[in-house]
Formats: structure tokens, C-alpha cells, sequence
């Protein structure tokens, strides 16, 4: 069927702005909003009986399998094995025939990732694939489909397909943490109702629109950045790096804040804008001296948190976008957010092809 722009300039930015009502429809796929419990799915293994689960997956996608390794890990004390599917399926890994393999893929059809999936299933593993086209190859070919309902995604750089993913893939661990009881009832229910929360505060964020057009006008005028986060905004962190790159063409990278001593801090001066993403969480404080090193060196500092954050950081910052105070499990699906439309406007400044940004492709079928 066809599928169109609406009013918008762009799908990029029609698709950021569906993803209220897109990631409602996919949470209440996998959890009982009113039950106050994750779905029992019709799963091909027991989460209870797994020691470990191998996730592999490509570009935003495998972004989004990197940021769920902290939930499994957190939540449901399940080791979470994770890498970009062109190493995975050439690294000889040990994989055993009794634990669970996830792949995840907005089009289902990525080669590399399609290679992973083959290479586990011959291993005798149990193959669940989170995908977006529910007639792909990759659907076809697990036993179980974990489908985003993000609807058909256009823009070469994804953004619903990606918050879709995360929340499958933050369900999937609550549901992992029931069935292991590293959860209990309470906090089972405490979490799908904090999950319940994530489309009203994206509907909250989309609102900054005007604040971040502005900070991404500044941000157009630079040709590096750096961006920076501890725990699930590290890998987030990387996530606003690549879709800087992929549709501005400005060069980019994402570094877990406290390796910044270890290399980038070389690189810190005023030509260099340090974006930020620090919810006030439990390391904070941690991120905060990392700011205090940016700041000391003349660095230009976009601080993305939250009301505490903003007023417990006494680091001066160029910017700060300041979001809703939210729940830490949603977190990441709540701050991809404003690095969507950071990158959406810097690219709209640059002039650049948004939807169709120059040497990439929508989904990568040849190795
Ligand atoms: C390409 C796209 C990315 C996407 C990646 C994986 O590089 O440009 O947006 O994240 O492929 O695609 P998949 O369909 O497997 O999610």
C-alpha cells in the first residue's frame, strides 16, 4: 500500500512523530497495561531454563540489542551475549544447543544478520527473530517472530523501527525477569506500568521540536562531535552518533563517558561540541566530572537530562534540553528521542538528503 508524508517534509519526521502511537501499539503486543504483567508469549524456550541469550544484529539495530543487554542483564540476571552480526557469524563463538538466539532487524532481510541467524540455528539454538517485516526472510526462518509494530519505515536512518525494537526488547527482559523470579509480582507490575508511561512522554519530547531546531542551527556550523553517556545512554550515545553521520555528514562518535580520558579528551576543544545524554541516575555524579573535564578544556557541552540533573550539574553547558523526569527503564526509548531530531534538523540545516542520505541503503542485502 502507499504510504506518504502527511504533512511533513520528510518521513524522518513523520516517522519520529509517529512514535508515540507506534511504540503504544507494540508494548501492548508483549504486556497487559491493566493485568500489570508481561504476556506470557508463545516462546520455543523457557527464559528460566536458558544461561545465556546471543543477540546479533546490524547498524541502529544492533544499537538497540546493546542498550536490551543492560535490561536482560539487570532485570532478569540473564548474561546477554551481543555483536554486530558481520564479527558474530565469523567469530567462532561457543553457542550451545540450549540457549536462545535473538536477531533483530527492522526489514528482516539484512545479509549479515540473516547469516547470524543461520549459523545459530545450525547450531541447534532456539532462534527468536524481533523484526519489523513480518514477511521477511528472517520471520520465515525463526521459531518465533517478535514483531515491532512500527509500520512500514521509509527514511534510510531508522527511528521508529529502533524505539519499536527497544520496546520489545525491554518487555521481553521483564517478561525474562518474571520467568526467572529475579523480579517479584511488585516489581514485575511496578515496571509495565512505568513501560505503560513511555508514549505520553514521547509525546511530551516531540514538543521540544522548536528548542532543538535551534541548538541543531549551532550544531550545523561544526565538523565533529562528540557524544557521550554512561550505562544504556553509552550505547545511545552511539546510536546519536551514527544518525549524525549517516544524514548530516558530519563526522561523529559515541564513547562511554568514562573512556573519555582514555582517547577523545585529545580531542576536546572549542571546535568540538560534547553532547551529553545524563538522566539524573544512580552515576550521574560520575557523568557530571566527565562534563567538568569537557568544560575544562574550552569543550562546548549539549547537555540532554532531566529537571534534577539539570539542577544538581553545576557544569556550565552551551545547551541544555531538559526532559521529563522518567522512569530509568524507558529511559533510552524516551532520550532517543531528542538524537533523532538533533540529527533530523542538522541534516535539515546541512541540506543534505534525509530521507535517502548519500552511499546508504535502506536494508543491506549483499554482504
Ligand atoms: C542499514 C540502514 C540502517 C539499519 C541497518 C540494519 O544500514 O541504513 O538504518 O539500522 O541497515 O538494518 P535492519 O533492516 O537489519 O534493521
Amino acid at each position: 500500500f502507499m504510504v506518504d508524508k502527511g504533512n511533513r517534509r520528510h518521513f524522518m519526521e513523520k516517522e519520529i512523530h509517529e512514535q508515540p502511537e507506534v511504540i503504544s501499539h507494540t508494548l501492548a503486543h508483549y504486556v497487559d497495561f491493566v493485568g500489570g504483567v508481561s504476556k506470557p508469549l508463545d516462546l520455543p524456550f523457557d527464559f528460566a531454563k536458558i544461561d545465556r541469550l546471543a543477540i546479533s544484529a546490524c547498524g541502529t539495530a544492533y544499537l538497540a540489542g546493546l542498550i536490551s543487554k543492560y535490561w536482560f542483564e539487570r532485570y532478569a540476571r540473564l548474561p546477554v551475549d551481543i555483536d554486530v552480526a558481520s564479527e558474530f557469524r565469523y567469530r567462532e563463538m561457543p553457542l550451545s544447543k540450549n540457549d536462545a538466539a535473538f536477531f533483530i532487524s527492522q526489514s528482516g532481510e539484512t545479509a549479515d544478520t540473516l547469516a547470524s541467524l543461520r549459523y545459530c540455528r545450525k547450531a541447534g539454538m532456539k532462534i527468536g527473530a524481533v523484526v519489523n517485516v513480518r514477511e521477511s526472510t528472517m520471520a520465515r526462518e525463526s521459531d518465533v517472530i517478535l514483531p515491532t509494530l512500527a509500520g512500514p519505515e521509509i527514511g534510510v536512518a531508522s527511528t521508529k523501527a529502533f524505539t519499536c525494537q527497544l520496546s520489545v526488547l525491554a518487555s521481553l527482559a521483564v517478561r525474562a525477569g518474571a520467568a526467572r523470579g529475579t523480579l517479584s509480582r511488585e516489581q514485575e507490575k511496578k515496571l509495565v506500568r512505568e513501560l505503560s508511561e513511555a508514549p505520553r512522554y514521547a509525546n511530551q519530547v516531540l514538543k521540544l521540536d522548536g528548542q532543538i531546531e535551534q541548538i541543531a542551527r549551532e550544531l550545523s556550523r561544526y565538523s565533529d562531535v562528540l557524544y557521550l553517556g554512561r550505562d544504556t545512554n553509552f550505547p545511545l550515545a552511539m546510536e546519536g552518533a551514527l544518525k549524525l553521520k549517516e544524514i548530516s555528514y558530519i563526522h561523529a562518535e559515541g564513547y562511554a563517558a568514562g573512556e573519555l580520558k582514555h582517547g577523545p579528551i585529545a580531542l576536546i576543544d572549542e571546535n568540538m561540541p560534547v553532547i551529553v545524554i545524563a538522566p539524573h541516575d544512580r552515576i550521574f555524579e560520575k557523568t557530571v566530572s566527565n562534563m567538568q573535564e569537557v568544560a575544562a578544556r574550552g569543550g562546548k557541552i549539549i547537555l540532554i537530562t532531566d529537571s534534577r540533573g539539570a539542577a544538581q550539574s553545576s557544569v556550565k553547558t552551551m545547551e541544555t534540553i531538559i526532559l521529563p523526569d522518567v522512569p530509568e527503564i524507558i529511559s533510552p526509548i524516551i532520550y532517543a528521542l531528542p538524537i533523532q531530531m538533533l540529527a533530523y534538523f542538522t541534516a535539515v540545516f546541512m541540506g543534505t538528503d534525509v530521507d535517502q542520505p548519500r552511499n546508504l541503503a535502506k536494508s543491506v542485502t549483499v554482504e
